[in-house]
């Protein structure tokens, strides 16, 4: 055997490692990384998350480039629960883009309105056109108060990702009261925070049906629970069920790091989860510690779920990978203020705005929105990071046959 011929026997081993050990040496390690993510995936404060199902498995998206492309989303149906006052309708427009460009079919108040009836508990029968051998919604996002019902909308085999926002109670009690004053004699009756903390009792009197759950705990009532309960076991077991059931609760405070939170569990782009914040108050009050303190007492329950969630979140990024979650942060304010640069003129009050950006503006209150510049008008995204809830949810009715004559005129 001379030298050339082992050369070329040389070269063809190396061509046989190149062309079938290297992929299936790849082919191992995305193998690897996949069971190691769907672990990740699976771990969860919930203890009972939803069993994965429709695994595209060989199938990656059609843009190799666009994203990872062995993310496996948790579900591909939603329940979002929209709380007041926690800025979720920023949520609530990430997923209401989610779902215009996957063609998800939303469960749509039958009321013709553009929220469910909050105040109560939630029944299948407040759904537009709802029957039980009726094809399933593959989402839900609109207002409402939790109860079971909701789940009755999905099939029982089809994993379902429960989905919430929730903020310090303290400074959301502030916002609530002045939100509302101008609307709930409990509030109004009170004319300031501090006297209606003196003796709440004596003003939640004089609540009324539709606006009587802001007065205590409204999130733990939005959750589906009694929001007067005060016995801490009781509060305790109230939570281990809100935590066996839901697999996000994203926090206000830490609203990118939730928000790529949600883009690793539903694989998400960047762009998915980039969003404007509106609906910010321009300035807020300073609270004295003694008025915090009667806040918490008063909203023990929502305190109670706060400090849980916003632990199981943070437990959450460690699992995902903080240098991760970091990243995918950074990358979204960096596309954030590209968008605002290009897209956003200023922030107006809804009598100079464009309809499709108006606000729900409680009486004596100013709401601000989003005026968009030319360009901003122009480009599909901006325009529909700045629509606000009505205009989309017309436009939702429209793509599902629903009329839109009932919808809540500005
Ligand atoms: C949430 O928890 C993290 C981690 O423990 C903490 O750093 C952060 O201050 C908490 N956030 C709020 C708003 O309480």
């Amino acid at each position: 055997m001379n030298a050339i011929s082992i050369g070329g026997m040389f070269r063809t081993g190396l061509t046989l490692v190149i062309v079938i050990l290297l992929p299936l040496l790849y082919i191992i390690k995305v193998k690897l990384e996949d069971s190691v993510e769907s672990q990740t995936a699976f771990i969860s404060e919930a203890g009972d998350l939803v069993p994965r199902h429709r695994q595209n498995h060989g199938q990656p998206h059609q843009d190799p480039l666009a994203k990872d492309n062995h993310c496996h989303p948790m579900a591909e149906k939603i329940i979002f629960l929209k709380t007041h006052k926690t800025a979720s309708s920023t949520v609530q427009n990430v997923l209401l883009r989610w779902g215009q460009k996957n063609k998800k079919t939303f469960a749509l108040p039958k009321s013709g309105k553009s929220i469910f009836s909050y105040w109560k508990s939630f029944k299948v029968s407040d759904v537009h056109g709802y029957c039980e051998s009726c094809p399933k919604p593959d989402i839900i996002a609109h207002h409402l108060r939790y109860s079971p019902d909701v789940e009755k909308l999905f099939a029982m085999d089809e994993p379902v990702y429960h989905l919430s926002i929730i903020r310090n109670p303290t400074s959301m009690f502030e916002s609530v009261f002045n939100y509302m004053k101008g609307v709930a004699p409990q509030f109004k009756t009170a004319g300031t925070l501090e006297k209606f903390l003196d003796d709440p009792h004596k003003y939640i009197k004089h609540s009324k049906q539709m606006t009587s759950f802001f007065s205590r705990n409204h999130l733990t009532y939005e959750f589906g629970f009694d929001p007067m309960e005060e016995e801490p076991k009781k509060i305790a077991e109230n939570l281990k069920l809100i935590s066996q059931k839901w697999n996000l609760i994203m926090i206000t405070e830490h609203m990118a790091e939730s928000l790529a939170v949600l883009k690793h569990d539903l694989c998400l782009s960047i762009e998915d989860i980039a969003c404007f914040i509106t609906n910010a108050r321009p300035k807020k009050t300073e609270l004295s510690k003694k008025t915090q303190e009667k806040l918490l007492e008063w909203n023990q329950a929502d305190a109670r779920l706060y400090d849980h969630f916003n632990r199981t979140l943070w437990r959450r990024i460690s699992h995902i990978g903080e240098e991760k979650i970091a990243h995918d942060v950074e990358k979204m304010h960096t596309l954030i203020d590209q968008l605002t640069e290009k897209c956003v003129d200023g922030y107006l009050p809804n009598s100079q705005l464009h309809p499709d950006f108006r606000t729900y503006q409680p009486p004596g209150l100013i709401v601000k929105g989003i005026q968009l510049t030319e360009e901003g008008f122009k480009d599909p995204l901006c325009y529909q990071m700045a629509m606000s809830e009505l205009p989309w949810t017309r436009e939702l009715m429209k793509a599902q046959g629903i009329p839109t004559n009932k919808l809540d005129k500005y």
